[in-house]
């Protein structure tokens, strides 16, 4: 580039700077009759209305607005604006006037203005929630429930909620909901207590000891056949394998065979065992009482799909205080295809000091992990495997791994 492209284009730059920059304080331009020269004026400032024009000798004089009048930009004009006087019907003065502003009146809590009027929000009738919250300035807008959703209220302000999802809280659905209904759960004879949790703590960290590392296609099958006592029904088997992921499905399985064999000595062994070591969960977890932020900051640091609001609301209602939080870290492991519980708990452990969480829990949370994971334990699993199954399906185990 030429030395005097270069300077030329400075020069254009300097001089763009020049006329867009503004140029403060803001003047005008004012005829002075006493020498019949146009001079620049400063403008007045917000607060203020005009008293003097500027001369050659002198600058513009400003006087402060009276009681009751503003001006809110830099003018040129010799008077103030009245204040607004009153607020109209139904409106409260939100903010004062004073020299530099205008009074805000706004319409009362529950209401909006439209043109003249402080209308009341609307409110959404059953099968309807509400998309936005009405605001001063805005009537409410509502929506449609979709699928799955249902209000069963006229309300301005709840939304639609979700369904209660009934088998996760080991209930039947005996009415299917719609827009302006919830669904009906009734209580299933297969798991009496309405909190339902489905698989413990103990009986994963027992049964993931049962899982193969790889699953051949025939794999419940092979387990079927190789535990001891009543054999679980192929119906049941059918079932499972319908409704639940590879790794889910052994831990169902297990868990429905454990409950058709109760009454034998070898599966009451091993009730008696997972019931022991429980007890001891439930020592470390039972005595907590966290408040509903408190388990939804707890939910919200599990990694993966997070458990919604709706189930920990459900949660709170089904189950008492000491089952809140292995009932959430259940329906956590199933919502994401069977994740082993205690590590995604190792992982919020590690960001729960950014909710300002209780020490006292997370120091109960590890103590858990630590004995789940404890030598003792993993013996006992060992033993507990071993006396389940078989030499044959220990094999088929093995050859997998
Ligand atoms: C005037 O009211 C406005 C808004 O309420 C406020 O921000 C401002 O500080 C007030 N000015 C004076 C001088 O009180
Ligand atoms: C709306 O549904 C909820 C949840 O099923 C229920 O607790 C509540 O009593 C229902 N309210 C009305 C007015 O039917
Ligand atoms: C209900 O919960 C079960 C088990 O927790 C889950 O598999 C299923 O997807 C849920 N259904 C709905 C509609 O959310
Ligand atoms: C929704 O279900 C309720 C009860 O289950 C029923 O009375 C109502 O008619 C249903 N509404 C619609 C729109 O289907
Ligand atoms: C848990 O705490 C709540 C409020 O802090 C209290 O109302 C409730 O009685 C407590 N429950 C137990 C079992 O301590």
């Amino acid at each position: 580039m030429s030395k005097l492209l270069c300077c030329a284009l400075l020069f254009l730059d300097i001089s763009i700077k020049w006329t867009t920059q503004e140029i403060f304080p803001p003047k005008y331009l004012h005829y002075d009759p006493e020498t019949s020269r146009q001079l620049m004026c400063d403008k007045c400032p917000p607060g203020t209305y005009l008293k003097q024009h500027c001369t050659a000798r002198r600058k513009t004089v400003c006087a402060p607005c009276p009681d009751n009048y503003y001006t809110n930009t830099w003018h040129t004009s010799d008077e103030c604006l009245y204040c607004t006087t009153a607020c109209k019907e139904l409106q409260y003065v939100k903010q004062e006037c004073n020299r530099t502003h205008n009074r805000v009146c706004e319409c009362e809590e529950g209401r909006y203005l439209e043109v003249e009027f402080c209308l009341k929000h609307r409110s959404c009738p059953p099968g309807f929630g509400v998309l936005q919250v009405g605001t001063p300035e805005r009537n409410t807008v509502c929506k449609r429930c979709p699928d799955g959703f249902f209000s069963n209220e006229t309300s301005a302000k709840a939304p639609c909620r979700k369904h209660t999802n009934c088998s996760a809280f080991g209930l039947l659905l005996t009415q299917r909901g719609n827009a302006t209904h919830d669904n009906i759960c009734s209580g299933n004879s297969d798991m009496p207590r309405r909190c339902g949790i489905d698989v413990t703590l103990c009986e994963e960290a027992f049964f993931r000891f049962a899982v193969p590392t790889k699953f051949t296609p025939n794999w419940l099958s092979v387990l079927v056949d190789n535990l001891p006592g009543t054999k679980v029904n192929a119906e049941s088997v059918e079932r499972i394998k319908r409704r639940h992921s590879s790794q889910e499905q052994t831990f169902q399985l297990l868990k429905l065979w454990k409950h058709q064999n109760k009454d034998q000595d070898l599966v009451k062994k091993i009730i008696q065992d997972i019931d022991l070591c429980e007890n001891s969960v439930q020592r470390h977890l039972g005595h907590m009482n966290l408040t509903f932020e408190q388990l939804c900051s707890l939910m919200e640091s599990l990694p993966g799909k997070k458990v919604t609001t709706e189930d920990i609301e459900q949660t709170t209602k089904a189950c008492t205080s000491g089952e809140q939080i292995l009932k959430l870290l259940s329906l956590w492991r199933v919502k994401n295809g069977d994740q082993d519980t205690l590590k995604g708990l190792m992982h919020a452990l590690k960001h729960l000091k950014m909710y300002h969480f209780p020490k006292t829990v997370s120091q109960s949370l590890r103590k858990t992990i630590r004995f789940l994971h404890s030598f003792t334990m993993y013996r006992l699993y060992q033993k507990l495997f071993l006396e389940m199954i078989g030499n044959q399906v220990q094999s088929v185990k093995i050859s997998c791994l």
